[in-house]
């Protein structure tokens, strides 16, 4: 089977890559780089030892797309191109709605011209907005709470209408919680552009000494010690779910499934375990709420496990230990 990898350069698509290859898809993958580099296509290269037919470019790109299409038979498309910084897409909304949007609406234009109508989306918790019942289901009510959030609902609404216009559509929408993590050989991992905005790169920089302390953003929520709690999922686990529903994708018009491990944490107990794994506390002061923040968030992933028998493997500690592998072994990043 051939799978085109949208975003294929990028953090969660480079390890579903790996899993991709060792399995025996055929992997095409385009990325425009906007926040990635060819050379995590070169090292998922090299830890398969297949090759992947890389385009560099943009989903957006009608003509470039359908020139993928037409050098390519490709089985099924999974779409995790898009743009994913929440306060950037506060300051530059219009950014968001064309880059997310029109990805969208390009490739199921090119999809449904050479006959092509399977797809997996990247969605996210934050289709939930404020939590009024834990844990999520995916029958929870949805919200928006900024122009990121809000892409990633309309994109579920329109993936929806499509597939239930024609039943030749099979569509899965992954609402992922939180990943972290990489790769156990240490060759792939999260390489965020400037300073991280999400919680484990900060503290993984400040592990490596690349800056010098963790704010910890409020500790008077109400939870077990007072700050925000969250569903970590080790990106190889979430890779994994999206084989799960490559698998499972012809058994339904439309899925949706959330993807996370249903267990809580807080910010304080990520600090701890990080600790744990690089061998020195982490250096933290407590700060301000940041706005748009909830006090927690985890998933019931009991419909992931019924339908797809999906289940996150991997526990906090393999967490901490292969985002510090990575981490420390690439301070940089992929840039040398
Ligand atoms: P990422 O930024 O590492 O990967 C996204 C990739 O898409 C990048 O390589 C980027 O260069 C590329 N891209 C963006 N717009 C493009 C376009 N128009 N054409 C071609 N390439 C484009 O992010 P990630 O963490 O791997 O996230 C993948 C997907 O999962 C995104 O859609 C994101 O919104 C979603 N998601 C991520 C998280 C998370 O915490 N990382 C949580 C929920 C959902
Ligand atoms: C954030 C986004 C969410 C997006 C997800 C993945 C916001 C409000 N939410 O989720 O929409 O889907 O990233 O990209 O941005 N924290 C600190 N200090 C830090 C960073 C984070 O204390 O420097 C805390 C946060 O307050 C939160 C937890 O750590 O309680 C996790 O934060 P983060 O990693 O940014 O993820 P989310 O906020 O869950």
């Amino acid at each position: 089977m051939k799978i085109l990898v949208t975003g294929g350069a990028g953090y969660i698509a480079s390890h579903t890559n790996v899993l991709l290859l060792e399995r025996g898809y055929e992997v095409v993958a385009v990325d425009n780089l906007s926040n990635s580099c060819e050379e995590s296509i070169k090292r998922v290269e090299e830890l398969t030892g297949k090759k992947i037919a890389f385009y560099q470019g943009d989903c957006r790109d009608e003509e470039l797309m359908t020139k993928i299409f037409q050098e390519h038979k490709i089985d099924a498309v999974i779409h995790f191109a898009g743009l994913k910084a929440v306060g950037e897409s506060c300051r530059i909304p219009l950014k968001y709605y064309d880059n997310n949007m029109n990805s969208n609406m390009v490739l199921v234009k090119v999809m449904e011209k050479f006959g092509c109508k399977r797809l997996v989306f990247s969605s996210s918790a934050t289709v939930y907005g404020v939590p009024k019942k834990l844990p999520l289901t995916e029958d929870s009510p949805l919200s928006v709470t900024n122009p990121y959030g809000a892409t990633k609902l309309l994109g579920e609404q329109f993936f929806g209408d499509i597939s239930r216009s024609d039943p030749d559509w099979h569509v899965m929408l992954l609402r992922y919680f939180n990943p972290v993590g990489a790769h156990e050989s240490g060759r792939i991992g999260e390489d965020p552009a400037g300073i991280p905005n999400n919680l484990m790169p900060y503290v993984s920089q400040v592990a490596v000494g690349k800056l010098k302390c963790l704010s910890v953003y409020g500790n008077d929520y109400p939870t077990k010690d007072g700050t925000g709690v969250r569903d970590y999922i080790h990106v190889v686990d979430l890779a994994e779910a999206h084989l799960a529903a490559l698998q499972h994708i012809d058994e339904h018009q439309i899925g949706i499934y959330n993807v996370g491990t249903g267990v809580g944490y807080s910010v304080l107990d990520m600090v701890k375990a990080f600790g744990k794994a690089c061998g020195h506390e982490i250096a933290y002061r407590i700060a301000e709420r940041r706005s748009g923040d909830v006090a927690e968030c985890y998933a019931c992933c009991d419909k992931a496990k019924k339908e797809l028998g999906f289940v996150a493997k991997k526990n906090l500690d393999d967490m901490c230990r292969d985002l510090w592998r990575w981490q420390s072994e690439n301070p940089n990043g992929y840039h040398a």
